[in-house]
Order: C-alpha cells, then structure tokens, then sequence
C-alpha cells in the first residue's frame, strides 16, 4: 500500500484537503458531480477544516458534490450531540454551500425489521450516482475501516455490525462513560468501500501505529480489515511520522 508520511497531521491533512478540493474542482469544470464517502471521528477533522476554509477563502463550491458517511451508531437521533450526523454538520456540511438533500449519513432511527432494506437502500444510492469518486477513510485501533471490526469479510456489505469492545473503549471519553457507547451501528461494507474509485486512509499518532504496520506489511486478514485495501487499484495511507513508526 503505498503510504505517504508526513511531518504532522497538519501537513499531512492539508495534501489530503487539497487532493479532495482538486477533485471537486476538475469535476465541475466537467459538468459532473462529485461523489465522496465520508468519515468521521477525530483524524479527518483538520481535513473538514481545512475544506471549510476553502469554501470561505478560496470560493471552493460544494454545488456539485454528493456525499456519504460511512456509518452511525444504532440507535441514534440524528440530533444527539454523539450522532455522526451531528457531527458531520459541525465539522463542515454546515459551513459550506452542499445542498441538504445531498448528504446522506446511515440512519441510526431505522426500525430493526427494515434495517436490511435500509442497508441495500443506502448503497444503492451510491450506485445510482455513479459511485463513489473518493474514499476518505480512519482506522481503528483494531484496524476497523468503517465500523467493520476484525472478523467482517471482504465481500461484506452495508449492515448493522455489534460494536467491539475496544471500539467502544476508544469512544467512551466522548460519551462520558462506556456505559452511554451504543453496542451497535450501521456501517458500509468492506465491499462497497473497495468499490472506491480512489481510497485515502488517514492515521495519525504512535497509537496507531502497530495496526497501520500490519495493515501495510502483513498478511490480508480479516483480523485486520484494513489489511483488504492492499487489493485495491488507487489507495494511499496518508499518516504522520508517529504512526509511520513501526514500518520496516
Ligand atoms: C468513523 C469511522 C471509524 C474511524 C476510526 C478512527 O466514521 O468509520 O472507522 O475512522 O474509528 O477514529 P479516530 O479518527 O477518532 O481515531
């Protein structure tokens, strides 16, 4: 996986803004729309800034752009201030010209007995648009892509996943408290992520740094999800010198 390795996350975070503000730019001289897959949590926050501040200074337009996140927990109001929803219009769709009806995020209200409809929904909304153009991705400290955790299989689609429980661990501060972390949430599929025309995984911190090794260097396993992005065309890990440091 080819991995380019930054001084800081700042650094680091602006090449990435700038490849996704190029993207949207050279799709608008051409009459297309944009379609990006989403993450959230704390590594691509600089990014959202960064992005925000084009869209203020530099008149960078997000007329064109469709979006999809990644996941949210389940059960989750899209107005808790824990949802990713939330999240997502804090960090930038509220502070850039993206249409409301163009930014989807996984529903965590969807009744239990149509959450499989809603899944196969969900993807064949990115279908519909063309698919996704970008991938921005995080990384567990398990080594999920998405909420799918160690054991989700490549050919994994859009589902409702039980959370592990270091996952919920990592969450905790947040919520104040792991009692308060949902159990459970809704995340694209290993598969429909490897459809990605382009991939960039961020990891920033020593943190995570044994899990970007052996998603890089070792064998590809379901022990390591990202560890699959290994069999994809055009991916980058994009990480600072911290979570470079157990590369050989
Ligand atoms: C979030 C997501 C997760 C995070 C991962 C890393 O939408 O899909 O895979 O990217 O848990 O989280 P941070 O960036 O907070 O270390």
């Amino acid at each position: 996986i080819p991995t380019q390795i930054f001084a800081d996350s700042k650094e680091a975070s602006n090449a990435v803004a700038k490849e996704i503000a190029d993207l949207i730019r050279q799709k608008q001289k051409e009459g297309k729309k944009c379609v990006l897959g989403l993450a959230t949590g704390s590594s691509p926050k600089t990014v959202y800034a960064i992005l925000v501040r084009m869209h203020k200074e530099e008149g960078l337009s997000f007329k064109n752009v469709i979006s999809f996140n990644l996941d949210e927990y389940y059960q989750m109001e899209p107005e808790s201030i824990y949802s990713y929803h939330r999240f997502m219009k804090e960090q930038l769709f509220d502070h850039v010209d993206i249409a409301k009806e163009n930014y989807f995020v996984p529903d965590g209200t969807v009744p239990p007995a149509l959450l499989r409809d809603y899944c196969t929904s969900y993807e064949n909304k990115i279908n519909a648009v063309g698919g996704l153009d970008f991938q921005l991705l995080g990384i567990g400290g398990n080594g999920h892509i998405g909420f799918n955790e160690p054991g989700s299989l490549i050919n994994s689609r859009t589902r409702l996943i039980t959370l592990d429980h270091s996952t919920r661990v990592a969450a905790g501060m947040e919520f104040g408290g792991l009692h308060n972390v949902p159990r459970k949430a809704i995340t694209l599929g290993v598969a429909p992520i490897l459809n990605a025309r382009r991939i960039v995984l961020l990891a920033w911190g020593e943190r995570k740094a044994s899990v970007i090794r052996g998603a890089v260097e070792g064998p590809v396993t379901e022990l390591n999800p990202a560890s699959y992005l290994q069999a994809h065309p055009d991916v980058s890990f994009v990480v600072d010198e911290s979570a470079a440091s157990e590369l050989t």
